[in-house]
C-alpha cells in the first residue's frame, strides 16, 4: 500500500509541475473558401498521431457522415466509403467528439479513404491537442497505422458547417501547414525529449524505433551542418518533505533532486527510478561530450546501441554495459563520468539542473509534458514520431529551395502525381508532365526536357521554348510523313508557336490541311496550265513548247519567244545560284532552314540540278 502511495505522489507532484506551466496547443489554419456564410480562417489543433503534411496544404470537402456520426465503428458496417474519385475533392470527414479515442475515429475515417478527420469539440472550451490513449490496449496495432491528418476544430465552428451542410453547400476548405514550422535563417534547430527507458509498452518500443529509424537522416542532417539537434530528459525533483522517504530514495538522484518514475510501476521488482535517471543522465552526458569533440552525430549511435546492447529485459540496463558501448564508440569514457558525477552526493547536476529550467516553455514552446516530444525551430511537432512523418517537419523548416537533397529524395514524396496527374497539365503521348513531385506537395511546374525548357503556367498549358523546341515531341506541333516527304509546323529558330508551312492550311498544333492550289485558283491559272494538286503542292504543265515559271505563275517560251527579257532570266539563274551555295552552306552547319521552293523549282526545271525528289524542293522536314 505504502509503494502505491509513493507512486501516487510522485506522479501528483508532476501534475501539480504541469498544472502550473504553460501548456500551448499548437494551432495551425483552417480555412473555410466555401460557402460565403462561413469563408474564413479558423482555428483547429493538429492531433498528436497521423501525419500533418508540414510544409503543404491539404485541399478538400467537408462530409458529415449521417449515421455513425461519432466514427466510434469501422464505415464499412454502414456501408459507406469516402475515397476519393477522380474529379472529387479529397473528403475531410467532420466527427463528432466522444464515445470512443481520437485515435479510432481518424483510424475508421482513414479505413473509409477520409484524406483528413475533422473532430467537432462537444463543448465550447479552448482548443485541446487530441493525443493517443495512454493505455496498452489490444486494438491499438492500428496506432502506427494512422496517416491521415486529425485536426480539433471548436463546436462553434463544427456547428456551422454542420448547418451550412444541411442548408445543401458544399463547404470546402484548406489545411495549411506551410507555415506551421517557421524557418528564420537557414539550419533548423531541434529538440527530441525523450527517454532511456525502454519497458513502458507502446511509447517506449515507438521512441526506439524511430532513434533507429530516423539515425541515418539524423546524421546526414548533423553533419551537413544542416540542422543543429539538442537531446532533451525529462526530471522532476521530489518535494522536501518527502526526500527522506524509501520512495523518493528509489526514484531519485543528488539527494532528491532529479527523479524518474519507477519504469515498471513497481518498487519492488526490477529497475528503480533512479537508474533510469542516472541512463538519461549518462545519455545527456556522451551528447556534451561528443558535441565538443565536433562530431554530436556520435549521439545516435551510441543511443540505438545502447537500446539494443543494453535493455531492460536482458538485465543489461546497466552501467557496465553502458560502458562497453561508450568504449566501443571511441567516446572519451572519462570525460563522460566526470559529467554525470556522483549520483549520491547531496549537491546540484549542473547538466540536470540545465535540463529541468528548459523543460520550462519559454517564446512559443509550451511546456514538454508529453513523452517523446520534438520541438523543431522551437515550434512543437504534432504527428506521429515515425521517419518520413518527422523529416517532412524539419524539411518544411528551411526556407523553400534551401532545404538540403535528404528532403528531395523520393520517399520524401508526396506522390500526389500519381492521381490524375495532380491536375497538372501533361502530354501523354510525349511522357511529358509538369507535376513535380515535392514534400511540399505537388507543384505544377512546366518541366525542362533534354535540355528544351517548357513555358506555360503548368496548369492547362506548357509549350516547348529555344532553338531545340522541335527535337520533343515536334514542339507539340503538327508533323506527317507520306512517303518520302515530311512536313513539319514546327520552325527550328528561335520563333515560338505552330505554323503550318506553305502549301497547308490550320492550326499548326492538331492538323495542317493541304492547300488545293488548282481548287482555289491559288495558281496555275493561265490559260494554256494543267494544274495537279499535290499534297503540300501542286504541279503545274504548260501546253508544247511552253515552260512555267511558278515565280510568275505563268507559261513562257521555250527558244525565246518568251515575254521576259534575257537578262531578267540571267539574273534570275545567279540568284538562283547564290541561293543554293547558301542553302549548301546552312545546310553543312545543320541549321535546317526553309529554303525556297519556288526559285528551286524553277531552277530544276531550268537546269536539272539532281534527280532525287528531296532536293527538288518540297522535302521540309524542318
Ligand atoms: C553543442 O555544440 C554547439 C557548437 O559547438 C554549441 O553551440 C551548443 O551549445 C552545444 N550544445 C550543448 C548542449 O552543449
Ligand atoms: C515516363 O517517363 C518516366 C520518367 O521520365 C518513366 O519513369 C516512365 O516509365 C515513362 N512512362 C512511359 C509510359 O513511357
Amino acid at each position: 500500500m505504502k509503494e502505491k502511495f509513493g507512486v501516487i505522489t510522485l506522479s501528483f507532484v508532476l501534475i501539480l509541475q504541469l498544472a502550473l506551466g504553460k501548456f500551448l496547443v499548437e494551432k495551425n489554419n483552417l480555412k473555410v473558401t466555401s460557402p460565403e456564410t462561413i469563408k474564413g480562417v479558423y482555428e483547429c489543433a493538429i492531433g498528436n498521431f497521423g501525419i500533418p503534411k508540414y510544409g503543404g496544404t491539404l485541399v478538400g470537402a467537408v462530409v458529415h457522415p449521417v449515421s455513425n456520426h461519432k466514427a466510434c465503428k469501422s464505415f464499412s458496417e454502414f456501408g459507406v466509403s469516402f475515397k476519393s474519385t477522380p474529379g472529387r475533392l479529397p473528403t475531410f470527414l467532420l466527427i463528432d467528439r466522444g464515445d470512443c479515442y481520437f485515435t479510432l475515429k481518424a483510424w475508421n475515417a482513414q479505413q473509409a479513404g477520409a484524406a483528413a478527420i475533422l473532430v467537432a469539440d462537444n463543448k465550447l472550451e479552448p482548443l485541446i491537442t487530441m493525443d493517443t490513449p495512454e493505455e496498452d490496449n489490444a486494438d491499438a496495432d492500428y496506432l502506427d497505422k494512422i496517416t491521415i491528418p486529425s485536426a480539433l476544430i471548436s463546436k462553434s465552428l463544427g456547428d456551422s458547417i454542420k448547418s451550412a451542410l444541411s442548408d445543401g453547400n458544399m463547404v470546402n476548405m484548406n489545411l495549411d501547414w506551410t507555415e506551421s514550422v517557421p524557418h528564420p535563417d537557414e539550419r533548423v534547430e531541434y529538440e527530441l525529449w525523450t527517454d532511456s527507458n525502454d519497458e513502458c509498452g507502446k511509447k517506449c518500443d515507438t521512441q526506439i524505433e524511430f532513434l533507429k529509424n530516423f539515425k541515418g537522416a539524423a546524421q546526414i542532417l548533423e553533419k551537413g551542418g544542416y540542422t543543429q539537434f539538442t537531446p532533451h530528459f525529462i526530471t522532476w525533483y521530489c518535494p522536501k518533505a518527502f526526500r527522506l522517504s524509501k520512495q523518493c530514495k528509489s526514484q531519485c538522484i543528488n539527494h532528491g533532486r532529479y527523479c524518474a518514475p519507477d519504469p515498471e510501476q513497481d518498487f519492488s521488482r526490477g529497475y528503480d527510478g533512479k537508474d533510469v535517471v542516472v541512463q538519461n543522465l549518462r545519455h545527456a552526458c556522451v551528447y556534451r561530450v561528443v558535441n565538443e569533440t565536433g562530431k554530436p552525430w556520435i549521439w545516435w549511435d551510441y543511443v540505438t546501441d545502447f537500446s539494443v546492447r543494453c535493455p531492460m529485459k536482458d538485465n543489461k540496463y546497466t552501467k557496465e554495459c553502458a560502458d562497453e558501448v561508450i568504449k566501443s564508440l571511441g567516446i572519451d569514457l572519462k570525460k563522460v563520468d566526470e559529467c554525470i558525477g556522483d549520483p549520491e552526493a547531496d549537491v546540484e547536476n549542473p547538466v540536470l539542473k540545465a535540463e529541468q529550467e528548459s523543460q520550462v516553455g519559454k517564446d512559443s514552446r509550451g511546456d514538454v509534458t508529453i513523452l517523446p516530444t520534438l520541438v523543431v525551430n522551437n515550434r512543437q511537432y504534432r504527428g506521429k514520431l515515425e521517419k518520413g512523418a518527422v523529416l517532412k517537419a524539419l524539411c518544411a523548416g528551411f526556407q523553400e529551395t534551401t532545404e538540403p537533397a535528404i528532403c528531395l529524395t523520393e520517399d520524401q514524396n508526396t506522390n500526389e502525381c500519381l492521381e490524375n496527374n495532380g491536375g497538372c497539365w501533361q502530354d501523354k503521348a510525349a511522357n511529358i508532365t509538369a507535376c513535380l513531385d515535392t514534400f511540399r506537395g505537388r507543384l505544377c511546374e512546366c518541366p525542362t526536357v533534354q535540355g528544351v525548357k517548357f513555358v506555360g503556367d503548368g496548369y492547362t498549358h506548357c509549350k516547348a521554348s529555344g532553338a531545340l523546341r522541335c527535337g520533343i515531341n515536334n514542339g507539340g506541333c503538327w508533323r506527317e510523313t507520306r512517303g518520302v516527304y515530311t512536313y513539319s509546323a514546327c520552325l527550328d529558330d528561335h520563333s515560338s508557336g505552330c505554323k503550318c508551312p506553305p502549301g497547308f492550311k490550320g492550326d499548326g498544333v492538331e492538323s495542317c490541311e493541304d492547300v488545293d492550289e488548282c481548287k482555289e485558283k491559288v495558281a496555275c491559272q493561265c490559260p494554256e496550265c494543267k494544274c495537279k494538286n499535290t499534297w503540300g503542292s501542286y504541279e503545274c504543265s504548260c501546253g508544247k513548247g511552253l515552260f512555267y515559271l511558278r515565280e510568275h505563275d505563268t507559261c513562257i517560251g521555250k527558244f525565246g519567244a518568251m515575254k521576259l527579257s534575257w537578262s531578267f532570266l540571267w539574273i534570275l539563274l545567279l540568284a538562283s545560284a547564290a541561293a543554293t551555295l547558301t542553302g549548301y552552306a546552312i545546310y553543312k552547319y545543320r541549321i535546317r532552314s526553309y529554303m525556297d521552293s519556288e526559285i528551286r523549282t524553277i531552277m530544276a526545271q531550268y537546269m536539272p540540278l539532281d534527280s532525287q525528289p528531296n532536293t527538288s524542293g518540297i522535302h521540309m522536314d524542318i
